[in-house]
This record gives C-alpha cells, sequence and structure tokens, in this order.
C-alpha cells in the first residue's frame, strides 16, 4: 500500500470516528444490549418449530402479563434494557420470532398471520387467557395480524405498536439507504445462528409482498383506546404519514411519538420507550 493511500485511509477512518460522535443518536444504532441476567429462556414446541421466550419480574394479581415482540431480523435481546426498566412493575414475556434469535423456523413461508398464531400460542401455552402485547415493526404488523384473526385478538388485553404499516408501500423508499439500516443489517447477518440465507430470503419475501391491509380491516379493531400507535420522532423505516393513518383508522386509539428517536428506540432510548409502554398499561 502506498503511504498516500494508507494517509487517506486514516483521514477516513478519522472521520467516521468523528461522525459516529457527533451524530446524533437517532441516526445509531447503539450496542444491542443483554436481557436482564442474560437468561437461558425456554424453548417450546409451537406449530411446528422451536420457539425460545423467557419471562422477567412477577406476576401481579389483577394484571396481565407483557408480552414483548420484536422486529424483523433483530430477536429479543433488542428489548434488553426496555425489558431492565418494564420488569420492577410488571411481568414481562419476551420470545424470539420463528427463524429469529434462538428460535428455529421450518420450510412453512413467514406470514404475519404465521406471527401472529406463534405468540398467541406461546400465551395458551403459558396458561395466560390475555396480555398486553407490545409490538414493533414487523411485530406492529404481526400484532394487527392477531387483532384481526377472531381467535387470537381474544389474547390480546391492549397493543401498543411500534413502527407498524398496513402494506409494503409504507416502507420509507430511503430506508435501505440510511445508516441505521446499514449498521442494523450487518448485525443481523453477523449472528451465527441458523441459515441466514434461508431466514434473510423469508424475512425479505414476507416484507416486500405483506401485509396488504385496508381501513375497512382496521375499522374491525375493537379495542379503543387500549390501542396505542407510537413511533420515533425521526421514524427512517416507515413512511411518516403512516402511524397518523393507522390511528386514524383504529376507532378510539392513542397516538404517541417519542422524541428524539428513530425506528430503533428501544436501543436509542429505551427509558422513554419504557415509560411510553407504562402509560399505554395504565390507559
Ligand atoms: C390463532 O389463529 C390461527 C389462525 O386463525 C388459529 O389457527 C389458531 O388456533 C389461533 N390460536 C389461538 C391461540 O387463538
Ligand atoms: C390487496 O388486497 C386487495 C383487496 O383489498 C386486492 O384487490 C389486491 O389484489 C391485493 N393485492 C395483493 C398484492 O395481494
Ligand atoms: C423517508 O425518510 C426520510 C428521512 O429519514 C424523510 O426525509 C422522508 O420524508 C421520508 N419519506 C416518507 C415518504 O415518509
Ligand atoms: C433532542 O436532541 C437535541 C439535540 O441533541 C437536544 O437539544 C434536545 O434537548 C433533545 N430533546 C429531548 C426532548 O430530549
Amino acid at each position: 500500500m502506498r503511504s498516500s493511500t494508507i494517509y487517506s485511509s486514516v483521514i477516513s477512518c478519522l472521520a467516521a470516528v468523528t461522525a459516529a460522535q457527533t451524530a446524533p443518536v437517532w441516526e445509531t444504532l447503539p450496542p444491542t444490549p443483554q436481557l436482564p441476567g442474560n437468561p437461558a429462556g425456554t424453548v417450546t414446541e409451537i406449530n411446528g418449530v422451536k420457539i425460545w421466550h423467557t419471562e422477567f419480574g412477577t406476576p401481579v394479581d389483577g394484571q396481565v402479563p407483557v408480552l414483548m415482540l420484536h422486529g424483523g431480523f433483530g430477536n429479543s435481546d433488542y428489548y434488553g434494557d426496555v425489558v431492565k426498566a418494564l420488569m420492577a412493575n410488571h411481568h414481562v414475556i419476551v420470545m424470539d420470532t420463528r427463524g429469529h434469535g434462538r428460535s428455529t423456523m421450518d420450510s412453512t413461508p413467514f406470514t404475519y398471520e404465521l406471527y401472529a398464531a406463534d405468540a398467541a400460542a406461546l400465551l395458551e401455552t403459558l396458561g395466560h387467557a390475555k396480555a398486553a402485547w407490545v409490538g414493533w415493526s414487523d411485530m406492529a404488523i404481526g400484532m394487527f395480524a392477531a387483532l384481526l384473526d377472531s381467535d387470537n385478538s381474544t389474547l390480546v388485553d391492549r397493543a401498543f405498536a411500534f413502527g407498524g404499516g398496513h402494506n409494503p408501500q409504507s416502507t420509507n423508499a430511503t430506508f435501505s439507504s440510511s445508516a441505521t439500516y446499514a449498521a442494523f443489517i450487518g448485525r443481523a447477518t453477523e449472528d451465527p445462528r441458523g441459515d441466514l440465507k434461508a431466514f434473510a430470503a423469508a424475512v425479505e419475501t414476507l416484507e416486500s409482498t405483506q401485509p396488504n391491509w385496508t381501513e375497512a380491516d382496521f375499522a374491525r379493531i375493537k379495542l379503543g383506546d387500549k390501542v396505542t400507535i407510537a413511533d420515533g420522532q425521526y421514524e427512517e423505516a416507515v413512511a411518516l404519514a403512516e402511524p397518523a393513518l393507522l390511528h386514524s383508522w383504529i376507532a378510539g386509539s392513542q397516538r404517541v411519538t417519542l422524541t428524539n428517536v428513530s425506528h430503533f428506540a428501544p436501543l436509542q432510548d429505551p427509558d422513554q420507550f419504557a415509560a411510553k409502554v407504562e402509560e399505554f398499561l395504565s390507559a
């Protein structure tokens, strides 16, 4: 390598470090936290695959548990610091979506209805008639699928949807060129678990073809103010008009925007995320 090339590499490294230091938090992907105590968790056979899940806090009389559902290409660890804040006062359940993290997949194509059925079946297996569901991104959509299913919806006491949408067009077309996307996908593909190629193809097919809902579908959701449509002030993954649209389509729903965060709020400001979930739980 010629010294001028080395010199320019050093300069560009320094520039990258400086940019990382000065970038506002909503343009960064902070390190993935661990779940409190980094638990071994439990694996349960559900709908033909092995679903990894674990629980925090203690059941409280008269309170439903909180079911935390992570987004596409993520896993429950992404909620680590949010769980840490919530578990003091709540019984919290996390599960890795099929194919993600420590859960397995089979050859069945992913659908949001299947994600919903897995989550509902886990609750049933654990003996819970209902839970407060917190869904992020793909699992905000999976949670909508649960709400639109006559059986699965009976297990949803209330729903907090962060960064969901009603069709593939509600994804922001510039998301894939953002710094957070590059960091997130890089991190996801470094995760050595499972058959990465089959997994990535299954998630990409799902996200590019589903869901396909309209206003008439969302009009069937009757939980009123027990539904919160949440987003980040600097949301980069979902079109900016989407949260207000979903809010207008779900009668009586609440609308919350987290400040100074993007689609990756649970990593960027877990305490604010937990505080908004607390408000939702007490509504
Ligand atoms: C969830 O919905 C699916 C599809 O309708 C159904 O097969 C399954 O039994 C439901 N599970 C629960 C626990 O409601
Ligand atoms: C989406 O749903 C509408 C009906 O609401 C249907 O006409 C259309 O073909 C569907 N599109 C896809 C891609 O499935
Ligand atoms: C997509 O995100 C960018 C910045 O993250 C924003 O400027 C743009 O308005 C968004 N596009 C839509 C359609 O919401
Ligand atoms: C948001 O970030 C800006 C710039 O870093 C800062 O000045 C402001 O106080 C922050 N606002 C909140 C509500 O944290």
